[in-house]
This record gives C-alpha cells, sequence and structure tokens, in this order.
C-alpha cells in the first residue's frame, strides 16, 4: 500500500473552491518532476487568497495543492542536476496557479523550477525569506539596476508585511534611510529595529495629491498599488524609481504621465514568479548574504502544518506581522 502523508488539497464543491486537510500520496501528485520532502513552505499574500476560496482566481485548475514556495530535499530524481538528498527552494513558476505547490509533505515540482539552497542558509531560513523576502530582493535590485540614491530616504509601502519587513531589513543594510509606511501602530518598534529610520502612517499616502510633488523619496518598494503608489510616484525625487510588486490596497493606479516626464520617474514592474535563472540566483546569493539573520529570525514566526488554514484568514486583514514560515513536519 502506497504511504500516505498530509497536504492541503483545494477542489471544487458546488461551484466553490475549497481548501482542505487530507491524505494523500505519491501517486495522487504530478507525474513530471523531482520528488521532494517538504520541509517548509510559507504564507504569502497570495495564499491567503488560494486558500481562502480562490480569490482572485489564483488556482488556475482544480484538484491543486497550493502553496506557492516550499524548501525540502530530493527524495527522487531522474534529472541529473539533482540528486537525492540534495537540499532546494522553489519559489514561483506557477506553483499554486497552473502547477501544485508546497502544501504538502511531498512534492513533485519540475527541475527547471528548483534552486539548490544557497550557502549560508537553512531550509527553514529559507522559506523565512520565501517569495516575500525574494521579492522584496527583487525590489532592491531592479531600484540599484536603475541607479537609486542614497542621499534621501527609500519609502516601503505595506512595510511590516512580508515583502515589507524583508525591503525594510535589506535597505537598512545596506546604509540606505528606510522610511516604513504601515496602518498599524504597534508595530513601529518592530520596524524600527528592522532599520527604519522613519516610519508614516499609511493613510497619509492613501490622500490624492498633486501629481508632481515634493520630492521626499530617492526611491520607492510598493506593495500596496492604488492611491498609494500614485501619491508615492509623485514625491519621487528627479530620476528616482518605484519598484511596484504588489497590490495589498487595490490594483488600480490614479496618475498622471506628468511624474514621469517631467521628473524622469522610472515605473518598474516586479514579477517573481518567472524570474529567470541568472537575476534568481543572484537574488538568492544576496539574500543569503546580506539579510542579516538576527533581524531575519526577529520577523519570523513558524507555525504547524495544521495552524495554516487559521493564519491564512488573518493575512488577508492585513494582520500578520513580518513572515510567516509553515512547518510541514510539525
Ligand atoms: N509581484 C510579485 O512577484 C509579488 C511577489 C510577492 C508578493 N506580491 C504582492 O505583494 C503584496 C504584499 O505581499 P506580502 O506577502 O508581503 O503580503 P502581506 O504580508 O499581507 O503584506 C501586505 C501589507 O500591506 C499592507 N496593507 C494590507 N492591506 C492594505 C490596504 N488595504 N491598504 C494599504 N495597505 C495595506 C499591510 O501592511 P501594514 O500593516 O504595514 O500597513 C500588510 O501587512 C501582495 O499584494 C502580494 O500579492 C507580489
Amino acid at each position: 500500500m502506497p504511504t500516505s502523508f498530509k497536504a492541503i488539497l483545494a477542489t471544487e464543491e458546488d461551484g466553490k473552491a475549497v481548501a482542505r486537510m487530507t491524505e494523500i500520496s505519491a501517486g495522487d501528485l504530478p507525474s513530471e518532476g523531482v520528488l521532494i520532502d517538504v520541509a517548509y513552505s510559507g504564507l504569502n499574500y497570495k495564499d491567503g487568497l488560494a486558500l481562502n476560496g480562490n480569490l482572485g482566481k489564483v488556482m488556475r485548475s482544480l484538484p491543486m495543492v497550493p502553496g506557492i514556495d516550499l524548501s525540502g530535499t530530493v527524495r527522487e530524481s531522474s534529472d541529473p542536476r539533482f540528486v537525492p538528498g540534495d537540499e532546494v527552494v522553489v519559489t514561483g513558476w506557477g506553483l499554486s496557479e497552473t502547477e501544485w505547490g508546497g502544501y504538502s509533505q511531498q512534492a513533485r515540482v519540475k527541475a527547471d523550477f528548483l534552486v539548490k539552497l544557497p550557502a549560508g542558509l537553512d531550509l527553514r531560513q529559507a522559506m523565512a525569506i520565501g517569495t516575500a523576502g525574494f521579492t522584496a530582493m527583487l525590489c532592491v535590485m531592479a531600484l540599484e539596476d536603475h541607479g537609486v540614491r542614497k542621499d534621501k530616504p527609500i519609502l516601503v509601502t505595506g512595510a511590516a508585511g512580508g515583502v515589507g519587513s524583508v525591503a525594510t531589513a535589506i535597505l537598512a543594510a545596506g546604509g540606505y534611510q528606510v522610511a516604513a509606511s504601515t496602518g498599524r501602530a504597534e508595530t513601529h518598534d518592530y520596524l524600527k529595529a528592522l532599520g527604519a529610520t522613519e516610519i508614516l502612517d499609511r493613510s497619509e499616502l492613501a490622500q490624492a495629491g498633486r501629481p508632481v510633488d515634493k520630492e521626499r523619496w530617492s526611491g520607492v518598494v510598493d506593495t500596496v498599488g492604488s492611491q498609494t503608489l500614485a501619491t508615492a510616484i509623485a514625491q519621487v525625487a528627479r530620476h528616482g524609481s518605484v519598484a511596484a510588486c504588489g497590490l495589498a490596497g487595490g490594483n488600480d493606479l490614479p496618475t498622471t504621465v506628468l511624474p514621469f516626464i517631467l521628473r524622469g520617474v522610472n515605473l518598474l514592474g516586479i514579477d517573481s514568479v518567472y524570474c529567470q535563472e541568472e537575476p534568481r540566483g543572484r537574488a538568492w546569493a544576496r539574500l543569503a548574504a546580506e539579510l542579516p539573520k538576527d533581524k531575519l529570525d526577529s520577523m519570523t514566526d513558524v507555525i504547524p502544518f495544521d495552524e495554516l488554514m487559521a493564519r491564512s484568514k488573518l493575512i488577508l486583514k492585513g494582520q500578520v506581522r513580518g513572515r510567516t514560515v509553515v512547518d510541514l513536519g510539525a
């Protein structure tokens, strides 16, 4: 009899997507790919959407195991690049969209999606970083590729969330001044401990202002979108850049072309899912080297697999601070 293991399986019931903890076996997994003993996964905003009725139609087909990222150890591989015992990380590549994801004690994942665990990180730290932290580093790299300066602060919006917390810590470690925007007063000390030099209440950025306003920021990491992003763009200094990666506050963008044509502001779109091999490897190597481990620990909460469904409801309400790691073995 095949050995079964715990997984969250999303299925369609009465026209609705329902995600439930269940038992499956390796034979139920997709047939193609490397078989991995999953040690940890993460809880990201997109996971909250998938687990709670597949909001935004994150999962394109059902049944599916959700979970947009995972870390673990190779159990079986017919691909010469990986052998049993290799420790690997997967983020993006359509996990929990078109590919079965990480909320399963075993997963079979296409070899092209796997990154060898970067030196200097263990499997738990890799998922403490996870998709959110990887995205934060892609934002920082995009700003730097566009010559971001250090003479004014970099604004991070949704700063107490996963992407925002890692972005704050990396930027501070890199010698940038960081202005952290948050809606939660109780996170101010936390954000200062991560290295924020200035804290803004997010209501300040949620107000529509002039399309080109006082130059406050040399760059922006935006996880919120909507009016917050529009206000941030209006406040960027000449030739500064905005890395836009999220929509926690909405997917609209009520702005004009003026900041782009009068100030030369760069709006940089960040897609972590289909990030190619070279920048992917560079981002992970930088995360391993530059993200201070004590700060990573301070922003991370590790929960057992059984608590995931309950915690996933909180991330949709903006009530999860920093990063949540899901321990698949606990
Ligand atoms: N482009 C990509 O490849 C990529 C990758 C990863 C994530 N993302 C996106 O990035 C965003 C952040 O992801 P995450 O995993 O960091 O999520 P998260 O942990 O839930 O953080 C989002 C933060 O946004 C703020 N926020 C929530 N609702 C808001 C609202 N209505 N108005 C203004 N601010 C609000 C909150 O921060 P405060 O409490 O500090 O205000 C919250 O903690 C999501 O939209 C996610 O889909 C995109």
